[in-house]
């Protein structure tokens, strides 16, 4: 059984290997670290539960750093990629064409041509993406294989921006009210393939995501018995299960783990795992979420209302969901001393860790209990491997953090280098 998430005792034992090997400069007020065994132990684990058939697409928007999509390339897992540059940085990363899954619901022309000539794998969006798919392909011979997203209508998640299977989604189109033209999308087109469903990310349960691949899976099978292409072959080949393993965030267990998940699938899904499609899981947040942690600075610390009030050196930059949305996004908060030592012990305080930022929603958390938290401390703010420095907002122009990697054999290496004031200018110019 793989471990849900780094114990803040883990956590604390790397900064204090980081502080004694000088990885903190001056500058480093805040710094992201990665547990790479953790997150290679992670993806074993995911491949291990399912077999051969499975290629792991891992969603880059959850992570884009090179640094990680090269290790994960090695790791043999593909890489989904949302928009145009994601699917560049996998190829940039050395990810073989057919490993890379292309899904964005905003293809240009230009994008396609470009998708179709280096054989990504590809899931269309909409009828017309599929028209101009089909035109492109009587001037490009390609080797991608070609899907179509859907919606399986199964309902909202606990959180609705990330939820992508109620009666209403911007992608896809729903199974039930156009199963007709979709189901003559197969038949039209020889080079559709592939069918794509990804229910939503974090807050959708068990049932939901089981539901959704059913749903799709019951229509798949229904276009391979009722349509067949020329050579004789059932149209699809491939399936797209999407992502959407919820990863821990909150100290309680999780309601359902990725075994659960997988077993679950066994159970009422047997055709996903005879060999008859090659499946495609695009997980990105339970790969990365728990593999993260931000140790940050404590600057300053003021007590009134109640509350002491520690400003540290990240906020709703790196953290944007848990800073805008508080109610539906949670991290958990540690503290240690100025030696990276885990403060555990003492009386217990009400604190507020506040960002750096110039706006009062800039609170990390709120009125929570912790160990009197001082001057020169560290807040170790729990699993932000995922979704957080891939939204980084660059309100109020502040540098984005150096983030570094470890693995008890590796030592420490340096996954990104922290921006610049120069580099910031660059951007803004
Ligand atoms: C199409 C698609 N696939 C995969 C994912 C990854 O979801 P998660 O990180 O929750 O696994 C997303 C997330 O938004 C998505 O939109």
């Amino acid at each position: 059984m793989h471990a849900i998430r780094l114990k803040a005792t883990e956590m604390s034992r790397a900064l204090r290997r980081s502080l004694e090997a000088g990885i903190w400069k001056e500058a480093d007020r805040s710094i992201i670290f990665h547990d790479l065994d953790f997150l290679e132990k992670r993806v074993r684990h995911i491949q291990n539960l399912f077999p051969g058939s499975f290629l792991h697409a891992v969603a880059a928007k959850a992570n884009p750093l090179p640094r990680l999509l090269e290790r994960l390339r090695r790791w043999d897992v593909g890489s989904e990629a949302a928009t145009m540059t994601e699917a560049r940085l996998a190829e940039m990363s050395g990810y073989p064409s057919r490993h890379i899954v292309f899904d964005s619901p905003a293809k240009t022309s230009d994008d396609l041509r470009y998708a179709l000539r280096a054989g990504w794998h590809l899931n269309a969006d909409n009828p017309g993406e599929l028209e101009r798919i089909d035109s492109l392909l009587k001037e490009i011979a390609s080797e991608s294989v070609i899907g179509l997203r859907v919606n399986p209508r199964v309902g909202m998640g606990t959180i609705a921006a990330t939820s992508v299977a109620g009666d209403y989604s911007k992608f896809g189109l729903p199974l039930d009210e156009c199963a007709e033209s979709i189901k003559q999308a197969y038949a039209r087109y020889p080079w559709l393939t592939a069918i794509h469903v990804h229910v939503g990310s974090q807050g959708c349960s068990l049932n939901q995501l089981e539901k959704g691949v059913r749903t799709t899976l019951d229509f798949a099978l229904m276009v391979n018995e009722t349509i067949r292409r020329p050579n004789g072959l059932p149209p699809i080949s491939h399936f797209d299960m999407g992502g959407g393993m919820p990863a821990a965030y909150l100290p309680k267990e999780p309601s359902f783990t990725i075994d659960d998940y997988a077993q679950r699938l066994r159970d009422s899904c047997p055709e996903l795992f005879d060999g008859r499609f090659r499946v495609i899981t695009e997980f990105g947040r339970f790969v990365h979420a728990n593999a993260g942690f931000t140790a940050s600075r404590v600057e300053y610390v003021k007590s009134y209302a109640g509350t002491r009030t520690a400003v540290i050196h990240v906020g709703a930059d790196l953290l944007m969901r848990r800073c805008y949305m508080p109610d539906q996004w949670y991290h958990h908060i540690s503290v240690c001393d100025a030696e990276g030592r885990l403060k555990e012990t003492g009386a217990m305080e009400q604190h507020t860790i506040a960002g750096p930022l110039c706006f009062n929603g800039d609170l990390i958390a709120k009125d929570i209990s912790l160990p009197r938290v001082e001057e020169g401390d560290y807040v170790l703010i729990h699993d932000t491997g995922a979704y957080t420095l891939s939204m980084w907002s660059r309100h109020t122009s502040r540098l984005i953090p150096a983030v570094w990697g470890y693995s008890e054999k590796g030592g420490f290496e340096q996954l990104k280098k922290g921006e610049t004031v120069e580099d910031v200018y660059r951007f803004w110019r």
